[in-house]
């Protein structure tokens, strides 16, 4: 069974492809997606040798050897794209996971990319908008500790010079009806509110007027909920 982030992830693979899972860990998500059959086939690749291990144990106790791949690779720098229609890229820093799509040319051939960055969502949104990429949807997962996005990009070829506070902190969730929306939202509207409190304790304002901006978006997407 995944967990809500992982499900989630999941949710956003399109069906009947090749999915490769870079960072794959124990390789739970690359089990679930051909168990279920939602994947034809898979990768499941890891810079370090621990988590391969652990993939490959998965991958043979669930008699999937013939349908995945384990293969050591420094984000996606080892694997050939060939039939590759589906990368995710989960659990690991949004600049990390920017810096993976960036230097990795093939991912703009129609791949669709599954993206759930720890860190810096933000970072991560602005740097793909601004090279090309377009978020198709994006949403949220939650448990009682946390709260994650989940955001699929796909390369469109336009460059955008600017990328609003909006889409920065936002992307495309839309939907503030949805509890996890909520909480994510909450999350970090509250992250804003230590900060700009924070400022105003120590005097500190040179930059309280971007954090109050940044604080607006989340207040006008949980207005009205
Ligand atoms: C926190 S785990 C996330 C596991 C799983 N993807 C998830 O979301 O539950 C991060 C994994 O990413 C791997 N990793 C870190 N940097 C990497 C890189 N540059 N390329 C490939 N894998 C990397 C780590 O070895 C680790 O197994």
């Amino acid at each position: 069974m995944l967990d809500e982030r992982l499900s989630l992830c999941a949710r956003f693979v399109t069906e009947g492809g090749k999915v490769c899972d870079v960072g794959t860990d124990h390789a739970y998500l690359v089990a679930h997606l051909l168990s279920s059959g939602k994947s034809v086939s898979a990768i499941a690749c890891d810079i370090a040798d621990g988590p391969l291990l652990s993939a490959r144990t998965t991958i043979e106790k669930n008699n999937l050897c013939d349908k995945a791949e384990v293969i050591k690779s420094d984000g996606l720098d080892n694997i050939s794209p060939e039939g590759i229609t589906d990368v995710v890229i989960a659990g690991m820093g949004g600049e990390l996971i920017s810096d993976i799509v960036l230097r990795t040319e093939w991912l703009k051939n129609d791949v669709n990319l599954v993206l759930q960055p720890m860190t810096k969502p933000e970072i991560l949104r602005e740097s793909l908008i601004k090279n090309g990429y377009e978020i198709i949807k994006e949403e949220c997962a939650s448990d009682k500790n946390h709260a994650y996005t989940v955001i699929c990009f796909k390369y469109k070829g336009i460059h955008k010079e600017n990328v609003s506070l909006k889409e920065k902190w936002l992307g495309k969730i839309c939907d503030n009806k949805n509890p996890h929306n909520i909480a994510y939202a909450e999350l970090f509207l509250s992250k804003e509110n230590k900060i700009i409190n924070g400022m105003k304790q120590s005097d500190d304002t040179k930059y309280i007027e971007e954090h109050e901006k940044i604080a607006k978006v989340f207040e006008d997407f949980l207005k009205g909920r």
